[in-house]
């Protein structure tokens, strides 16, 4: 078995600490288990079959993309693993372990100033920044640009993949929670459960100053939440597919993150405890026994 057969399949966990007390229950994909340590090397594993079975991208090619490190984690592990050099494009103001974390996988590391971000917080302006940068090195070298924001393989594969394990880790589900970065996870499940079940509710989940999905504007393009909430609408989104937001304070993700831990035994990232406070919350106000399946994206070493 090589190391890509490590991608997909991850457990559903009851968070059993976490749901005691309330009226439902929380359940969470281990997405922190994949083997760059979030649910972003699906994508990345899509992308690069994707790439290759359109001929888009060829062996030893060059595969240029910005990333705020879990993206660039995973590709950087398939491309070496289908022989491609990568260079991963990142703001700066993303963790100083990500970096860490690209360069032990062999990635090439570029770092792009923050145009209006501040370490541990990075914007869409940042983000905005990156991608340009990205794009323009991947022109020079004649790179394959993943360009995420865009790419269909991001989506499909949470379609193909997390959607149908997720029923066949719980068949009896009421509520999908995610968080929206480039929307893959959130667009690509929620088509999935609401097709085999269009009783199932997929809410969104936003840092409160910067819910452009739910408000359409950004009070406050800071916030802790890695990897998700840029202030962007992304070019796939699709409201339809929406039921309800919940939004979440740095405050009580930090507190959440902590419970994950110390309590749950569950080491992982801020979009991570993002979901499992906003299954929380929704139990509480809803007051029902609800089956709520979330998403860990990452591992908290990565921060
Ligand atoms: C830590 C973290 N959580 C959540 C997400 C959101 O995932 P998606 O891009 O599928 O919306 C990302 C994306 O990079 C991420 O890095």
């Amino acid at each position: 078995m090589g190391t890509l057969n490590l991608i997909h399949n991850t457990p559903l966990i009851f968070l059993d600490k976490i749901s005691a007390g309330l009226p439902g229950k929380i359940y969470a994909k281990a997405e922190q288990l994949q083997p760059g340590g979030s649910v972003k090397d699906r994508a990345a594993y899509q992308i690069i079959l994707d790439a290759y079975q359109t001929g888009t991208l060829i062996k030893g090619q060059t595969v240029v993309e910005m990333t705020s490190g879990n993206m660039g984690a995973g590709l950087a592990l398939v491309c070496r693993q289908f022989g491609n050099p990568f260079i991963a494009v990142m703001s700066e103001g993303n963790s100083p372990a990500r970096r860490k974390i690209l360069d032990a996988f062999g990635a090439e590391v570029i770092l792009t100033g923050q145009v209006d971000g501040i370490p541990g917080m990075v914007t869409g302006k940042d983000i905005a920044y990156a991608m340009e940068i990205a794009s323009k090195i991947a022109d020079e070298k004649g790179a394959f640009y993943v360009d995420q924001f865009n790419n269909p393989s991001c989506f499909k594969v949470h379609f193909h993949h997390t959607g149908p394990e997720i029923v066949q880790n719980l068949p009896e589900i009421d509520v999908f929670m995610a968080s929206v970065g480039s929307g893959g996870t959130f667009i690509g499940v929620s088509k999935y459960l609401k097709l085999i079940n269009s009783n199932i509710q997929c809410i969104v989940v936003e840092p409160k100053n910067a819910a452009i999905l739910k408000t359409g504007k950004v009070e406050d393009p800071r916030h802790i939440i890695q990897g998700t909430a840029y202030g962007l609408i992304p070019p796939h989104w699709d409201e339809t597919l929406v039921d309800d937001f919940i939004t979440v304070t740095d405050e009580d993700v930090l507190e959440m993150t902590r419970r994950l831990s110390e309590e749950q035994g569950l080491y992982v990232g801020y979009s991570a405890a993002a979901n499992v406070l906003a299954a929380q919350k929704h139990l509480m106000a809803q007051n029902r026994a609800l089956n709520i399946i979330t998403i860990l994206c990452d591992s908290g070493y990565k921060y």
